[in-house]
């Protein structure tokens, strides 16, 4: 999504603001540009493309000795991508960049039009820029504060007056902001990451609270002028965990760290060999107390809370509910007071996701929210917060911080069970201790590379592919299938194992590839007869199973063999075949793996 970035300071600003930008680009572009004061002038430098190949090579050489700027990289919502709907927008008087909908922006400029404003792009942005400038009578505030009473949607606003040299003034709504302090200077981001390498120290900018970032520090005011205290945050993500590493690629980084992630996310939630997570409140007490679980979050959020529910139910016994954030908004949820909601999202900013956990609130429900991104929307409104400490995740596909939620969903699952009296204490200590050996079982499953880049080889030219799989491999094979679909463009679909021939199966023809998980001992013949199935059809099997499992050539033409484990973890050990495969396939396709075509990172509109 949208990423604004701002610095007010001593330095010249231009090669500030596009390194600033650049930190962005994980969460996806199409256009970038930039906006400083240029003598009495406000500069504006914007191109359609990459910010290298497009922003950089129309800045003018060595005319910025400006100290002061905002910058924005645009994924359009409104209007194609192209150089005149890129931000910053404005009219020499006002400036702005914006993060977000302005869902009536239709009104605005049928209003403004009305007073003799014209319009030049097609975007919901140029509405608010030219409604400050209606508003602006010399005073800032009271133009910012006038606007944002009449626009509706998600916003965050990055803001310069031509009158107010040096000074950028910031605003949101639903769209996160954070407003970083260094040393003489300071900076406005869309997210932490921007300013990393130049400052650990911010704050989050509040609903309804206005930043204004000048040469003598920065001011929080609300919108009636009165001075706003707040707290001052040190990030604790270091520039090395944002930056590649050596890695070629940020989702071969971040699956290599998934290790350290999944010990980084159980260890603190383990008190003498026990579930404890007490730290957010969470109780025996209370979890007893609740009558249903709900589990809400999007894309690969939610495939964690389908691992959650099969282990839940297993587990526990207690019935779960899993539901994605964009259905489960306007769907009139049956949620009320005495259910739990857990909410889960890697940046805590996904707009259905935040929705899905105010709804959930209001209708009385408690929520725990379960997010990597400290500080951030969902971890702010939640009741209960965990932090998966997963580090940040710059790959716009999800790797570690999936693999994160799913660890979180074990450990959950037999804090939930034995809170119920499901399973004894000795049984929760054995669980957690084998939870606890999963990071060095994944640790072997990345020494060795070429079995997923053997798989890779096999499949990469496809047109389509078939996951399946049963119970807790059904679960984990949706997210394998998702990982392969956004990163190489190739069609997969995840089915469960024994559904196929209810319809499905008329999709196998001769060389089909298909990727079986097959991990538990239980259902383990029951897939295999499946496997024969589609196999006797002409497809192409890999087996994901047991390196144990003998397996002969009716069953499979290649095996990825899991090292010994109880049945219990091996789906979440599974996890790094299924992105190793995804991955390698990408890259032999010569697919940006990192920044695949049509996403972006933290979606913060509906
Ligand atoms: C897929 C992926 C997405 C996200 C989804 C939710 O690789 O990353 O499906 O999982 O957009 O994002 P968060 O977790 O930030 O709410």
């Amino acid at each position: 999504m949208c990423g604004i970035v701002g610095y007010v300071g001593k330095e010249r600003c231009t090669d500030i603001l596009v390194d600033a930008l650049r930190k962005l680009e994980y969460r996806g572009y199409d256009s970038a540009g930039i906006a400083v004061f240029e003598g009495d002038r406000i500069k504006t430098v914007k191109a359609k493309g990459k910010i290298d190949e497009g922003l950089v090579k129309k800045l003018p050489q060595a005319t910025f000795s400006a100290t002061c700027g905002i910058g924005h990289t645009r994924w359009a919502t409104h209007g194609e991508p192209s150089d005149v709907n890129a931000h910053p927008i404005g009219n020499g008087r006002v400036c702005i960049v914006h993060n977000g909908i302005i869902e009536n922006y239709r009104e605005i400029k049928t209003f403004l039009t009305g007073k003799g404003y014209g319009f030049e792009s097609e975007t919901d942005t140029e509405t608010v820029a030219k409604l400050l400038d209606y508003y602006y009578n010399g005073d800032p505030i009271e133009a910012i504060t006038k606007a944002i009473e009449d626009i509706e949607g998600a916003y965050s606003l990055g803001i310069i007056f031509r009158e107010h040299k040096n000074t950028v003034y910031a605003v949101r709504k639903d769209s996160p902001l954070i407003v970083g302090k260094g040393d003489g200077e300071s900076y406005i981001a869309s997210d932490v990451t921007a300013i990393l390498e130049r400052t650990r120290d911010y704050y989050c900018l509040e609903r309804g609270e206005i930043a204004v970032l000048d040469k003598s520090g920065i001011r929080f005011t609300d919108t009636h002028g009165e001075t706003v205290e707040k707290e001052l945050l040190t990030a604790t993500w270091d520039v090395e965990s944002a930056q590649k590493g050596g890695y070629e690629h940020f989702m071969l980084k971040e699956i290599n760290e998934q290790p350290d992630a999944l010990r980084n996310t159980v260890s603190p939630r383990i008190k003498d060999g026990l579930p404890n997570f007490e730290e957010c409140g969470l109780t025996a007490e209370k979890i007893r107390s609740y009558r249903q679980i709900f589990i809400v979050g999007c894309g690969s959020a939610m495939h964690s809370g389908m691992v959650g529910k099969y282990l839940i139910e297993d587990l526990a016994r207690v019935p779960v509910v899993v539901d994605i954030a964009s259905e489960f908004r306007y769907r009139n949820p049956l949620v009320s007071e005495g259910d739990l909601v857990v909410i889960i999202s890697q940046s805590g900013e996904t707009a259905d996701t935040l929705e899905a956990l105010k709804i959930s609130k209001r209708k009385g429900a408690e929520t725990l929210a379960v997010v990597n991104v400290v500080g951030s929307s969902i971890a702010r409104e939640a009741d209960m917060v965990i932090y998966t400490n997963a580090g940040p995740e710059i790959s716009v596909c999800s790797t570690k911080a999936y693999a994160v939620q799913v660890a979180f969903m074990y450990l959950f699952a037999f804090e939930v069970a034995y809170a119920l009296g499901k399973i004894d204490e000795s049984e929760c200590r054995r669980l957690v201790a084998g939870l606890e050996e999963v990071p060095q079982k994944i640790k072997e499953c990345l020494e060795d590379v070429s079995p997923y880049q053997y798989v890779a080889s096999k499949i990469f030219n496809a047109q389509s592919l078939m996951y399946i799989g049963r119970g807790l491999d059904n679960a984990l094979s949706m997210e394998g299938s998702l990982k392969l679909k956004e990163i190489s463009y190739i069609h997969s679909e995840a089915y469960a194992a024994g559904e196929l021939k209810h319809g499905t199966i008329s999709l196998i023809e001769e060389g089909t590839p298909v990727i079986a998980v097959a991990t538990q001992s239980a259902l383990f013949e029951k897939t295999l007869s499946n496997v024969r199935t589609v196999k006797s059809r002409g497809a192409k099997v890999v087996m994901i199973c047991k390196e144990s499992e003998q397996l002969d050539k009716e069953c499979a033409d290649f095996k990825i063999g899991l090292p010994a484990s109880e049945d219990l973890f091996l789906p979440l050990i599974s996890v790094v075949a299924m992105q190793l495969i995804a991955y390698y396939t990408a890259v032999q396709r010569g697919c940006d793996v990192d920044k695949p075509r049509n996403l972006a990172k933290s979606v913060t509109v509906e």
